[in-house]
């Protein structure tokens, strides 16, 4: 394989990040570090929060297994890595007697972990080294309950000779596993190696964790990460569809297949008390990259010689058929906006873009500027600003232009997820030192409590301009429910009382004007669940009132609009793989919902962490950045401007 090498690095890196969300806590593996050679490193929380959902399905089908069968099986992990799963397991004395553990990498590879085992008094105390001489150079190292094998697995033949040699009996129950590794084997290895195990095995559970789904815009930065590592992704399964999946290893002439993605996995079979210990081990603030990572990893656990294994088996019940929309990338270079988490308006043809992460002098980070976009023109600038500090580097903040006072109110934000903005801050023009000067706003009455992911919106009533906050998350991972309204002449802020129809606490919502009403669309609920839900909020009498919307897809981290009496959702993220949501048309008459899927991605586009703008004149919507930290794939910006014709929609 002229790619073998890089291949084996897939091991190093993971082992890295199993190491780091080990030793923060997410997960207990008193060994693993023994197979740690390189400088340990601290990983993001996503990727630390990517391993312990990974070791947890590993896990959990590792538990299943050792349920059905006390005694007498084996376990046998292909493209092992340096995994510690069998040493574990050893410590705790849950490894009977007559059992075999039996791991095979590459020759390289496993001659690299017997050097770690050898060196390891630890670990070679749990080995039982009686007995147990065999001549074979493919066998590394052999004991009553272990044996290293180096074959590669795409040569079967070879792979069932040494297993053979080294003691797997083909008629023991087996169960095995394949963590990260069989996407890696071209498709036609990956077909041999998997009808291999089901002809060779009287009973046996195939296992494999590994990535689905390449053709949205995660899943296309998913594939390029691993080719740019020189270790691509041979055969992913191309589908977002599990119960296609279930029937293509049904028809192999398996009896019976559980497939769960991770998504559904950590919602359904992680209990509720451990996902709080879990969530509560380091600051979060990447909702959108985790559910995109969770929907794009699976466990498949196919079998034969046994009837069912307790994997609970998502179906897609969504049955959406839907119409694609079109969108146009404006390929101009001056007329660009990488950043994400930023906030937009539009005042004077003139796309005002405050804050959120991007790139400044070649480093990624947050940003405290201000670009200013010539929507005739295209040309692009960032402002002179004066007074900067008052602005600060500034995340998931809302920003509302005033016609009144000619200015925009930047409410909320964060710097990092443990920083919110306390200040209300207001954006002025100075003319004569061409610049954009930013002052805090001394407001009176109760301020809501700091928070960013919230939505705001501009009301007139009467002739005053008012904005109403609503929600967000705020320093603890606490979901916000209540409701705020800033008179705009006064700077006083009065609450809203909630009731039962008022929205559920959540944040990543977004909200529109519509007359009197604002309108507050989906969100991420408590328990991070996406939501589907609009309310109204009658700001004359300051009612509440829910509406249902049959067919509108959960989804949060979107962006929402008016246009001629429809409601626009535009993107967001969802638990859904195979609903994924584009945009959505709600008519404001009749509630009916139509959902539009997203254009087939060409080039990786993210639509979450996006502002975009209604421009009536032209009537388009545009969308401006987007994108976010794609688990250990690297950040992702969108790369250009997409302006979506609204008139498709009519
Ligand atoms: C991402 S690592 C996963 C390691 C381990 N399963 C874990 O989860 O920690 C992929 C592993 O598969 C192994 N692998 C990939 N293709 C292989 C092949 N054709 N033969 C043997 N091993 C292979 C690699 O060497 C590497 O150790």
């Amino acid at each position: 394989m002229e790619n073998e090498k890089s291949v084996q690095g897939t091991n190093d890196n993971s082992i890295l990040s199993k190491c780091s969300m080990i030793k923060l806590g997410y997960f207990d593996d008193p060994l693993l570090h023994h197979f740690v050679i390189q400088k340990k490193s601290r990983r993001s929380p996503l990727i630390n929060r990517g391993y312990y959902v990974r070791a947890k399905a590993i896990q959990f089908t590792l538990d299943t297994f050792l349920d059905t069968f006390q005694q007498d099986f084996q376990i046998l992990s292909l493209g092992a890595g340096f995994d510690s799963l069998f040493f574990r397991l050893a410590r705790t004395n849950k490894w009977p007697h007559n059992s075999i553990y039996c791991e095979v990498d590459f020759p390289d590879l496993v001659k690299r972990k017997r050097c770690l085992i050898v060196n390891s008094c630890d670990l070679m105390s749990l080995l039982r080294l009686k007995n147990v001489k065999i001549k074979n150079e493919n066998v590394v190292l052999n004991s009553e309950n272990y044996k290293l094998v180096g074959v590669d697995l795409r040569d079967t033949k070879k792979l069932k000779s040494v297993l053979e040699i080294s003691g797997i009996s083909m008629s023991k129950p087996t169960l095995v596993l394949l963590e990260c590794v069989r996407t890696y084997l071209d498709v036609k290895s990956s077909l041999k190696l998997i009808n291999w195990v089901r002809e060779e095995f009287n009973t046996v559970v195939l296992a494999s964790y590994e990535q689905m789904y390449c053709s949205d815009g995660f899943g296309i930065i998913m594939l390029n990460h691993f080719s740019s590592l020189g270790s691509p992704l041979l055969s992913i399964h191309p589908t977002s569809d599990l119960d296609s999946l279930k029937s293509f290893y049904l028809n192999l002439g398996w009896e019976n297949v559980d497939i769960t993605n991770m998504s559904s996995f950590y919602d359904s079979l992680i209990r509720d008390d451990e996902k709080r210990r879990v969530e509560s081990i380091e600051p979060f603030d990447e909702y959108e990259e985790w559910h995109l990572k969770c929907n794009h990893y699976i466990l498949v656990c196919a079998m034969k010689g046994l009837s069912d294994f307790n994997i609970p088996h998502i179906s897609s019940n969504l049955n959406i058929n839907r119409k694609q929309f079109t969108w146009k990338f404006c390929e101009d270079s001056s007329y660009t906006l990488q950043r994400f988490a930023h906030s937009s308006v539009v005042i004077d043809s003139q796309l005002i873009s405050i804050g959120g992460f991007g790139i400044e002098n070649g480093s990624h980070k947050r940003l405290n500027n201000i670009s200013v976009i010539n929507l005739a023109h295209g040309s692009g600038h960032y402002a002179n600003i004066r007074n900067l500090d008052n602005l600060g580097a500034r995340l998931y903040a809302q920003t509302i232009p005033l016609k009144s006072k000619n200015c925009i109110v930047v409410i909320g934000g964060r710097s990092s997820p443990i920083k919110p903005h306390e200040n209300v801050v207001l954006l002025t023009s100075d003319v004569k030192n061409e610049s954009i000067n930013v002052a805090v706003v001394q407001c009176a009455n109760t301020n809501p409590s700091p928070r960013w992911r919230h939505s705001a919106s501009l009301v007139i009533i009467g002739d005053i301009e008012n904005i109403v906050v609503f929600g967000g998350k705020s320093i603890g991972n606490e979901f916000l429910g209540d409701c705020f309204v800033l008179n705009t002449n006064t700077w006083t802020w009065k609450r809203i009382e909630e009731n039962n129809l008022s929205p559920s606490p959540r944040h990543s919502h977004s909200s529109v004007t519509w007359m009197d009403n604002v309108l507050i669309t989906c969100g991420l609920g408590i328990s991070s669940t996406p939501l589907n839900s609009i309310h109204t909020l009658n700001c004359n009498n300051c009612t509440w009132g829910a509406v249902e919307v049959a067919g509108l897809l959960p989804r949060y981290s979107h962006t929402t609009h008016i246009w001629q009496d429809r409601l626009f959702l535009v993107g967001g993220v969802n638990c859904h793989p195979e609903g994924f949501p584009g945009i959505a048309r709600i008519s404001l008459d009749s509630w009916h919902c139509e959902e539009f899927s997203l254009p087939t991605c060409i080039k990786p586009v993210l639509l979450h962490n996006h502002s975009s703008v209604l421009d009536e004149e032209n009537q388009r919507i545009i969308v401006l950045g987007g994108g976010g930290n794609c688990f250990s794939f690297g950040t992702h910006f969108n790369r250009e401007i997409i302006t979506i014709d609204v008139a498709q929609f009519c």
